[in-house]
């Protein structure tokens, strides 16, 4: 089998992933948090191992600014619902995925107004658009980092430093850039970034977070979800402490030490490195791809994600004869309406997406039942 769909999540995990979900399991998968016997103390211990490589790799130093959830489908939630007001305008862009898109559409029904600019141009044009757009009523930025649906990054760093001279809160959507584009909450100046745990880092599925800036003030976030903390459990209100006032329930404590060893395993290769790997497989695919005449959406040079369509064959149908030969790649409008309408796909497109994971032979293993389709 040949698996090119590493943006929904990526496979294979590293063995040391599964290692670390097998020993958990068989050794101490006790409730952390919720007791001082052994094995909760030492589940306890893993998951604070986890806070501590996660906030490095987002270049924030307080450990408990980390607050796990499932997916960054539920950071975000938590950053748009816990952090925004019903009132007053929100900055998003064209480029959004549902996760940011829907979310915003709830805010607007509750009061707010959405501004959307346009991402496709280049960074100059969205950084005028953006700065043409604040206005006094402006309460927040949040938009997406790498696009899912092609190679376009956004300079948050840019943005970042926008919002921190009109005073606007910043919420980035890191689901497709973790583990692959370099994030430094200390130079980006964002409020929050929000990251799958099963995408670029390599953990498995149901881990996520929310990672804040240094000096965060956990006041100003309401809590998604209420319920038992295993503290101060004699208080009706879940409070504001970070992290746990914002993880109620159990945690998914295998999951969370896999997705330590899926970060180490980042640490160790580099996420240049990972870049160099991915923008190599691209060039390869993206070649390869022009020679049998197909479309490729987005000129933004080479990266992780590349979408396209085959001459006279729709999207859907290419990819599911390509999973009927065992290749595994994405059609559809990969929960990014939006954004296939800006980069004129017609809402039906392929997409195939990479991994350290891939091989050159995967790229011609692709391009050779292409040929054939
Ligand atoms: C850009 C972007 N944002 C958010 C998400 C949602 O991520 P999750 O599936 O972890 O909720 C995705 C998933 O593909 C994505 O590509």
């Amino acid at each position: 089998m040949v698996y090119l769909d590493n943006a929904a999540t990526t496979f294979p995990k590293p063995r040391t992933v599964l290692g670390s979900i097998f020993r958990c399991m068989e050794e101490y998968a006790g409730n952390p948090g919720r007791a001082a016997h052994p094995m909760a103390m030492r589940a306890s211990e893993a998951v604070f191992e986890a806070r501590e490589e996660v906030c490095s790799f987002f270049g924030v130093s307080s450990v408990e600014n980390v607050i796990f959830t499932k997916n960054a489908t539920e950071a975000l939630c938590l950053c748009i619902f816990g952090m925004l007001r019903p009132r007053g305008r929100i900055i998003t862009t064209d480029l959004e995925h549902n996760s940011v898109r829907r979310p915003l559409e709830v805010m607007k029904k509750r009061g707010a107004a959405i501004d959307i600019v346009g991402a496709t141009g280049d960074d100059d044009a969205l950084i005028r658009d953006i700065e043409r757009t604040i206005c006094p009523d402006t309460q927040a930025i949040v938009c997406v980092h790498a696009s899912n649906v092609c190679p376009r990054v956004l300079p948050i760093e840019k943005i970042g430093a926008l919002c921190r001279r009109r005073g606007i809160i910043f919420i980035v959507d890191a689901a497709q850039s973790a583990g692959i584009y370099d994030i430094d909450l200390s130079k980006i100046g964002a409020d929050a970034v929000c990251f799958p745990g099963h995408k670029g880092l390599f953990g498995p599925m149901g881990t996520g977070g929310a990672c804040f800036k240094d000096g965060f003030d956990f006041s100003r976030l309401a809590p998604l979800l209420y319920g038992g903390t295993g503290s101060h459990s004699s208080d009706a209100d879940v409070g504001r402490t970070a992290p746990e006032s914002f993880e109620a329930g159990t945690l998914a404590l295998p999951s969370i030490a896999g997705l330590c060893e899926g970060v180490r395993y980042v640490k160790k290769i580099s996420t240049k490195a990972i870049r160099e790997h991915d923008a190599a497989l691209y060039r390869l695919a993206k070649n390869e791809l022009l020679s049998l005449g197909a479309t490729i959406y987005g000129d933004f040079g080479e990266g992780a994600v590349l979408t396209f369509n085959m001459p006279r064959v729709c999207g859907s149908d290419v990819a599911r004869s390509l999973g009927d030969r065992g290749i595994c790649v994405r059609a559809g409008m990969h929960c990014a309406p939006t954004a296939h309408k800006a980069l004129g796909t017609g809402g039906d497109a392929v997409r195939i997406s990479f991994s350290p994971m891939n091989t050159e032979r995967d790229v011609r293993i692709l391009i050779d039942a292409l040929s054939k389709i």
